[in-house]
This record gives C-alpha cells, structure tokens and sequence, in this order.
C-alpha cells in the first residue's frame, strides 16, 4: 500500500509543513501555504542532488576555466539580456503575463536557432501541434531542423530529448508538465520543483541549454514557488503594457552576466521584431518641452524603470485645495508641496495639485521626490521641463537633496534609453563613473536642481 499524506507548501519560498500556518514559517508570508496531497513512494533522485559527480575537490588554482562558450540565438536583444547568448547546458526561466508574447518569443528564437543549424526542440504543453505550426506559419518559423512536441508527461518528454537530442530546448510551460510519481495536479508546488529539478539534471548532464517558460501569479511573480527562482541559472520577464505593442525582457536573475540589461521588442502582426532605438519608442508618447512633466528613473526591486511623472497645478475653486496623487505617495506630494511653499516661496494654498505618473505604474521609493518637485515647480511656474533630462533624488524637509542608491544604475538606464543629461543628489555621485555619452549635475538643493531643470 502506498501512502498517502497531504503536505502544506508555501507558494513563496516552498516551505513544507504537515500542519496549515497563517503565515509561512519559512519565510513570513500570510497566506501562501496550500495544501497538496501527494503519495509518498521511494523513488531516487527527485529534487535531492542535482549534481552526482565522482571527483575530488581540487584547488581552484587547478580547475579549467576560460570563456564560458555561448550560442547566439539570431536574436539580438536576447542575447544582450542574456550576457552575450546562451550559455550551454544553462537552465533558463522565461516568465511574464498571458498573452504577451512568450510562446511567440521562444518560437521565433527556436527557429533562429535552427536556421542557424542547431537542433532544437520545442515542447508544448499548452497548444496542440498544428496550433503551433499555424503560429509558426505567421511568424515565418518553419525550419527542418526544429521539432514540435505537444506533450506534458515528464517521462514521455525525457524520451523525446533522448530521440531528438537537441541543442536547444524549449518547455512552454513549466506549471504543465507533471511526474507520474508525483501526484498532486500539474502546476502545482511539489511538481513545478521536482520537474524543474528534473530539468536542470537533464540541462546540466547533456550540456542543453534549456528554457522553461513560467507563468505569473496577479502579484506578478512567478508561479510556483520562490525557490524556482534559485535553482534556475536566469530568469527573464517578459512585459508590456497590454495596450501598447512595445515588450520589455528583462533579467532579473543571470548567473553567466549582468542583470541591468533590457531587451525591447515591438509586437506586430508577424511576431516580435527588435526596436533598435528604443528612446523613441518610450519618448514618443511624452509630450516634449511643456509644464509639469519630468522623466524619473527609479528602481523596482533590483530593476530600474524610467516613468514620466507629470504634476498640474492650477487654481482652486474651493475654500482647501484638492490634492490628488496618482502612483506616488499621497502623502510624499504633500511633503513636497510644503517644502516647495516654505524653502521657496511658492504660493501653493489656493492652488489644486495632481500629480500623475504615466502609465499606470506605482513607485513608492523616495528618490521620486525631486522628480515630483521640479514638475510641480515647473506647472506652478509655467515653465517647461528639458525633454532630454531624467532626474531622481530624494528630497529633505529643508530643502536638502539626498542621496539614493544604485545611482550608477539608474544613470546607465537614462543612457541606455536615449537620455542626454541626469540631474541627481551630488553624494550619489561617489565612486563610479557614468557612460560618457550622458551628463551628469549633482544637486545638493531643491533650489539647485530647479535652476538647472527649469533654466
Ligand atoms: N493569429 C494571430 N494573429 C495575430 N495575433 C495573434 C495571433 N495569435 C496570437 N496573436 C497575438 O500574439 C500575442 C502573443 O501571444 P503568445 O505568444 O501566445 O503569448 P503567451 O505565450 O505569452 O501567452 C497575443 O497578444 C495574441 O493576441
Ligand atoms: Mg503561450
């Protein structure tokens, strides 16, 4: 008889219990254990040791190093965000919102591949086969040497990969493939790792370098547990506004480069193509040289993001001004909104303010302040903001410009998108030196960067 036995997981960190907590033991989050039932049978090898090799340490001197070698996928802006290509035998974590463009992304890279000559596969658990090469067919993606598999049983892709041999892999997704030994339903916490697991043994041990595409939760995380994350070598995310045709993929997690690199992608008819300035793109919705708008670069979580923050100032009909913040703290505006009247004099209590930030995004750290500042100054004034100027700092209750971190970031992201000048706190500017091709004034004021942003 088998046993059966119902476990509790934590869709956070993977923390498992025989017992339901409110908040997860592991990691402190509420809400995030569910319940799995799942048969305990002695199998060898699920996610216990990956790696089973015989040989002795040795000293560091000693081992092999050089180049890691990488595959470039035909697909530049991938391979930017990727360090360069695809580092054989990498295990590689692609995620983002249903609908924007994932399975079309992987299949154009699969058939990039494949021209290029390498053997690839693409598994999908999601779409039939003839869906797939009716997508392929739009997309222009038919090559001899790409295979299409609709599958999800573990073992009957593992059978496939042994036939195929593939250079290239492609899972679309991970949340559908499932182990028979495992038998709580496909997706859920105990089979997304145990596959990945699987994944990363077969990625390591035959040098494939391997995608898996993950979905995202409402909170914008990927499904499955956090600990995906850490057992994978990268992971991408793949966004976009819903309502526009420009994609973001970023890197969140790379463990053969860096993680400050974006790739951009338009979305048309006949797939993704690559958008090769894409400060056009992003400045092309901004109206350019008027009142009240100004370019933040702020950081979300390790990620920096450029939003347009716009502020409107004009006067009250009633007896107290109404102020109304969109995606930046309420009650941050209203510092701001006292330090402009009491540091420099501007008359702002029979004036209604808003402050917006486009886009429908939400930034809540403090380097927003001076941003919101200048534009609030520059509608108050009338006078209008450079568009070529991004700007961040946090703002003092004097006055006083303070520094914020990752400042180095930041800038190369201003660079990046097409940005002439950065205005910044001066004592973020401390040992590191920005791309050449963008200016950089270090303010210590409020007064000191609106001389500079409104001259
Ligand atoms: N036949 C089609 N013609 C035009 N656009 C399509 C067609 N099929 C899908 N799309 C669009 O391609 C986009 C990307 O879809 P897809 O790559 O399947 O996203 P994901 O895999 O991330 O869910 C979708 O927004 C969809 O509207
Ligand atoms: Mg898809």
């Amino acid at each position: 008889m088998v046993k059966v036995k119902t476990k509790f997981y934590c869709t956070e960190c993977g923390y498992e219990t025989p017992k339901w907590y409110g908040k997860c033991p592991g990691c402190g989050s509420w809400n995030t254990m569910v319940e799995e039932t799942e048969k305990v049978v002695k199998t060898q090898g699920l996610t216990s040791g990956i790696f089973h090799t015989k040989e002795k340490p040795l000293p560091i001197i000693n081992i092999e190093s050089g180049q890691e070698p990488r595959i470039q996928t035909g697909i530049a802006e991938l391979n930017r965000v990727l360090g360069g290509g695809v580092v054989p035998g990498s295990l590689i974590l692609v995620g983002g919102d249903p609908g924007i463009g994932k399975s079309t992304l992987l299949l154009q890279t699969s058939h990039e591949m494949a021209r290029a000559g390498l053997r690839v596969l693409y598994i999908s658990g999601e779409e039939s086969t003839r869906q797939t090469k009716l997508r392929a067919e739009r997309l222009g993606a038919l090559s001899a040497e790409l295979y299409v598999l609709c599958e999800s049983s573990m073992d009957n892709i593992e059978e496939a990969i042994d036939q195929i041999k593939p250079d290239f892999l492609v899972i679309d997704s991970i949340q559908t493939v499932y182990l028979a030994e495992v038998t709580s339903a496909p997706g859920s916490v105990s089979q997304v790792r145990e596959c990945t697991a699987r994944f990363m043994r077969i990625a390591k041990g035959q040098g494939i370098a391997t995608v898996l595409v993950g979905h995202v939760t409402k909170e914008g995380a990927i499904a499955g547990p956090r600990m995906l994350e850490h057992m994978v070598d990268c992971v991408l995310y793949f966004e976009g506004e819903r309502h526009h045709s420009y994609r973001l993929l970023r890197a969140v997690k790379n463990r053969f480069g860096s993680t400050n690199e974006i790739g951009i992608f338009e979305m048309n008819e006949a797939g993704l193509t690559e958008v090769a300035n894409p400060s056009e793109l992003f400045l092309s919705e901004r109206p350019l040289g008027v009142a009240g708008s100004t370019v933040v670069a702020s950081m979300e979580g390790t990620r920096p993001m450029l939003v347009e923050l716009q502020a409107l100032i004009a006067s009250t009909h009633f007896p107290s001004p109404r102020r109304m913040a969109t995606g930046v703290d309420h009650n941050r505006m209203n510092l701001i909104i006292a330090v402009l009247e009491k540091r420099m004099g501007m008359f702002l209590q029979n004036q209604d303010a808003y402050v917006n930030l486009a886009g429908g995004v939400k930034l809540d750290e403090p380097a927003v302040d001076l941003a919101m500042a200048v534009s609030i100054a520059s509608s108050f004034r009338d006078l209008s903001t450079k568009p070529y100027d991004v700007i961040f700092g946090e703002v003092g209750l004097t006055g006083e410009v303070r520094a914020v971190a990752r400042a180095e970031q930041r800038v190369k992201e201003a660079a990046k998108l097409g940005f002439k000048r950065v205005i910044l706190p001066e004592k973020s500017m401390k040992g590191w030196n920005g791309p050449k091709d963008i200016q950089l004034i270090g303010v210590n004021t409020v007064a000191d960067a609106l001389a500079v942003a409104l001259d």
